[in-house]
């Protein structure tokens, strides 16, 4: 069991496999990188229609709604707030439809999103934005060189094992990069399986169930104050709450030091803004 505070998961953690960083020998096959829960058809269908409704649901029955209208929808006044903060080159992990990496590169800011659903990939790349099918946890352009990475709408769920995605988020930012995690407007500090429903009705079993984690201010600032962060910043706005951490120092990277981060691809690097994303 984990979890403290009003409204605690009471479900078992599971060890999560996409929060194992994969070996970067391996080849880039897409199908392989798709984390199956989030690929699933209640998510691609609500992403196609631009609307819900859409749920995560324990297996205690408690539900999660997901904002699906405000995710396909232009990026908001809060939304914003958040951007304004950006620096240098953005990695969106998580990006869902799209909305912010659409926004970050309309502004011309170097910016790419990641996600491991090809329906939320692609209407990021419809938007005018540059995104990659793949999980967090795969190699991804820009190791130990992005300057700011963005968590939010509940991305610091992603794996269910908020101290791997942190890691993780570490090796994939610059010494001192910032991230802004946004998180639950209340002190939780939870994780669970869930599954991703569209209806509020008798569970069919359809879904595969998935390690997901909720996290208040208080207890992302725990995890991430014993892995070496700096709290820079928390806020909120709009009924929703973010942290900004500093990141210690950057891990070992394939690619060469003291350059921008750029999106790799087939042809010869380039800065990021001009390069098309290949994949799948
Ligand atoms: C709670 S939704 C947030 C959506 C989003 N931030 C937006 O603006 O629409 C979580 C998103 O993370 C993606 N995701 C889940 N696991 C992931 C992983 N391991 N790597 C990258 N993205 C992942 C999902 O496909 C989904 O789009």
């Amino acid at each position: 069991m984990s979890g403290h505070g009003q409204d605690t998961m009471r479900r078992p953690i599971r060890p999560s496999d996409p929060a194992r960083p994969s070996d970067p020998t391996r080849p880039t096959d897409p199908a392989r990188h798709s984390d199956p829960a989030w690929a699933c058809d209640p998510y691609s269908d609500a992403l196609r229609a631009g609307r819900g409704p859409l749920f995560l649901r324990r297996g205690d029955g408690w539900m999660l709604p997901l904002e699906v209208e405000r995710w396909c929808a232009r990026a908001d006044e809060v939304d914003l707030q958040v951007l304004e903060r950006c620096e240098g080159a953005v990695l969106d992990v998580g990006c869902g439809p799209g909305r912010l990496v659409a926004e970050l590169a309309a502004r011309g800011r170097p910016v790419l999103g990641v996600d491991v659903s090809r329906a939320a990939v692609a209407r990021t790349r419809r938007l005018g934005g540059q995104a990659l099918t793949r999980s967090v946890f795969e190699p991804l352009p820009g190791e130990g060189r992005w300057d700011t990475a963005l968590l939010l709408d509940g991305n610091l769920g992603i794996g269910g094992d908020p101290a791997a995605l942190l890691r993780r988020l570490a090796q994939l930012l610059c010494s001192g990069g910032l991230l802004i995690a946004e998180t639950v407007p209340m002190d939780v500090d939870e994780r669970a399986e869930v599954r991703l429903v569209s209806s509020a009705g008798p569970d069919v079993g359809a879904e595969a169930a998935f390690p997901w984690a909720r996290l208040g201010t208080p207890a992302l600032l725990r995890h991430a104050r014993r892995l070496g962060w700096r709290a820079a910043d928390q806020w909120t706005a709009g009924g929703r709450s973010f942290v900004a951490l500093r990141a210690r120092s950057t891990s070992s990277s394939a690619e060469p030091p003291n350059s921008r981060a750029v999106i790799s691809s087939q042809r010869p690097r380039k800065p990021l803004a001009d390069i098309p994303v290949a994949d799948a």
